[in-house]
């Protein structure tokens, strides 16, 4: 970005797993500020994640691996928090439908608060705007190719962890 400031923006979420909607979002995210840090969550508020913290941050750092500006991490606790310890200066979040943004606002409210941090929406990709993790899990889990939907890198470790063939349905 121009002027005198640099700008490292967080882009927190659950990977859980990475989907090509996500890399987007970091790509155009590494195109506008002067770095990226992906930030994992520790313990994603949605159960049972399919990934581990490992698995989820390989595999990003594998996707992201021709992007000199963007690194992998994570975090636990608090992203207000973890924000000010490593003196982000703005959050990126992707924004992919409406229903997406009445949540959205209210964190980036509350995060603001918290650590005078604002969050900045990139809209999602329209390629992109109906994938999510949880989509592309219960699909894969169903029997699906889910290669259009996730980076080549996490299409691997997904395939190490498909489940065995459910028996003929009647
Ligand atoms: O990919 P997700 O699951 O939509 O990401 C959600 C995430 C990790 C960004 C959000 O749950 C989060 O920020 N968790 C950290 C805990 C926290 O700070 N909660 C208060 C938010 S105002």
């Amino acid at each position: 970005m121009n002027g005198t400031t640099a700008h490292s923006a967080i882009y927190p979420g659950s990977f859980d797993p990475m989907t090509r909607g996500h890399l987007d979002v970091i790509q155009r995210a590494s195109a506008i500020f002067d770095k990226v840090v992906v930030a994992v969550v520790v313990n994603p508020q949605k159960r049972d994640p399919l990934f581990s913290l490992d698995e989820r941050e390989e595999m990003i750092r594998k996707a992201c691996a021709d992007l000199e500006n963007v690194e992998v991490t994570h975090f636990r606790g608090l992203l207000a928090n973890f924000v000010q310890r490593v003196g982000a200066t703005v959050i990126v979040k992707g924004l992919r439908v409406v229903s997406d943004f009445e949540g959205e606002m209210s964190t980036a409210l509350m995060n603001r608060s918290l650590s005078g941090v604002d969050t900045v929406f990139l809209p999602s990709d329209p390629r992109w705007s109906f994938v999510s993790s949880t989509l592309v899990k219960e699909v894969f889990n169903l029997g699906a190719d889910v290669a259009k939907y996730v980076p080549p890198a996490v299409l691997q470790v997904m395939q190490s962890k498909r489940p065995a063939p459910r028996p003929a349905e009647t």
